[in-house]
């Protein structure tokens, strides 16, 4: 059995689908923070079975002791935690609690249960602007521009010292890079509590009508149209680098760092002309100027990933808006449904 941390949300509910198609058993914690309930139910219809589920916070000790003495958990998947970088400006310390706090206090308790084999949900935000693309592992890591990315990198760098100090850890930080998309179902897909900050997000409320007009940050880069350039990975094919990761974790010690990504980057405007072209539906937007902290591009090698974990992503760009749409127009019509009641 597997413990998802974070498994209600966005990329742990992924994972948790993925790894009980296999017939393995997944046990979930959330505090729900940025997630809802229902989340395990879609889980469960996708899996033909119920994931467990722990109402919880990592950052809880007691708790995580009893999981861990409780279940026979071999493996822990570590999504929990915050994202929004805006936030993260203006909450500095819940997110150095939530994030680095978690993964601490997550680390001493597996390390006293036994338990040694971890996957970190880290981010390519680690690299920092790192000017030489595609960005391999061995690039170094650089200056995370806030506190949610500097989050992320002192987040590895726990996770490095601690592999380090005891020869039994198998610990593999994933270096997501932009994750969009939404599973082929229509039935979990990333569902924003607040204004979203992320690109795909806005863009799809722009498209169903929520919001009036999709702002396009900077269209001066040196980028072929001006616009900033990221590799965007289905969250499908991500959930699988997890699988694949664990599996390969059970052969390895130390410390082991992967990119999850495609290793093909696209700017906004073709994400945009693209979204247009496979649903037919116009996203009007307007010329801002760029957004501060953003590079210009990024996007992986994903040859490392290849190579060791035999993972690579399968999704095109058209496929993930396909189906993030087809997520979005299920929740807007759950939302009207709702309202009508
Ligand atoms: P998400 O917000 O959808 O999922 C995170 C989950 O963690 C939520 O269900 C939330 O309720 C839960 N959570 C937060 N704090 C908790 C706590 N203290 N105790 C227990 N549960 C808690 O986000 P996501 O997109 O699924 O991201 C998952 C992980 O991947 C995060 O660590 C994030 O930093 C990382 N990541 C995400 C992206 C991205 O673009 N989505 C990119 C790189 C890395
Ligand atoms: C993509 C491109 C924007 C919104 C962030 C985090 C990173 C990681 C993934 C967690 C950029 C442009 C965006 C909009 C726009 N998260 N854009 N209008 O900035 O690559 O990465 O999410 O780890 O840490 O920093 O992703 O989707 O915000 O932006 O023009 O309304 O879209 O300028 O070029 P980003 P994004």
């Amino acid at each position: 059995m597997i413990l998802i941390t974070g498994g209600a949300g966005y990329i742990g509910a992924h994972v948790a689908v993925e790894w009980m198609d296999r017939g393995e058993d997944v046990l979930i914690l959330d505090n729900l923070c940025n997630s809802e309930r229902s989340a395990i139910e879609r889980i469960s219809t996708l899996a033909g079975r119920p994931p467990g589920f722990v109402y919880g916070d990592v950052r809880n000790r007691r708790l995580l002791d009893t999981l861990l003495r409780d279940y026979p958990i071999d493996a822990v998947v570590h999504c929990a935690g915050l994202k929004a970088v805006g936030e993260s400006v203006r909450e500095p310390l819940r997110y150095y609690d939530t994030n680095v706090g978690g993964s601490v206090v997550l680390c001493q308790a597996m390390a006293q249960a036994g338990v040694f084999r971890l996957v970190f949900s880290s981010s390519a935000t680690v690299y920092g602007d790192c000017t030489r693309m595609p960005i391999s592992e061995t690039c170094t890591t650089g200056q995370p521009t806030n506190p949610y990315g500097m989050s992320k990198l002192m987040c590895e760098n726990v996770m490095k010292s601690v592999a380090g100090s005891d020869p039994r850890w198998s610990i593999g930080l994933l270096r997501y890079f932009n994750p969009i998309g939404a599973h082929a179902s229509g039935l979990l897909g990333e569902a924003p509590t607040s204004t979203p900050n992320n690109l795909l997000p806005y863009l799809l409320q722009v498209a169903s009508g929520e919001r009036q007009a999709l702002s396009v940050y900077g269209r001066d880069y040196p980028t072929p149209d001006g616009t900033g350039v990221r590799d965007y990975i289905h969250v499908v094919d991500l959930a699988q680098g997890h699988t694949c990761a664990l599996d390969a974790l059970r052969e390895r010690r130390g410390i082991s760092v992967w990119n999850l990504g495609t290793g093909r980057g696209y700017s906004v405007l073709e994400v945009i002309n693209a979204f247009e072209k496979v649903t037919g539906v116009p996203i009007p937007m307007t010329f801002e100027p760029r957004r501060p902290g953003d590079i210009a591009c990024c996007w992986a090698d994903p040859r490392k990933s290849l190579e060791e974990l035999g993972w690579q992503a399968r999704h095109s760009l058209e496929s993930m808006l396909t189906d993030a749409w087809r997520w979005q127009c299920n929740q807007h019509r759950h939302e009207k449904i709702r309202q009508a009641n």
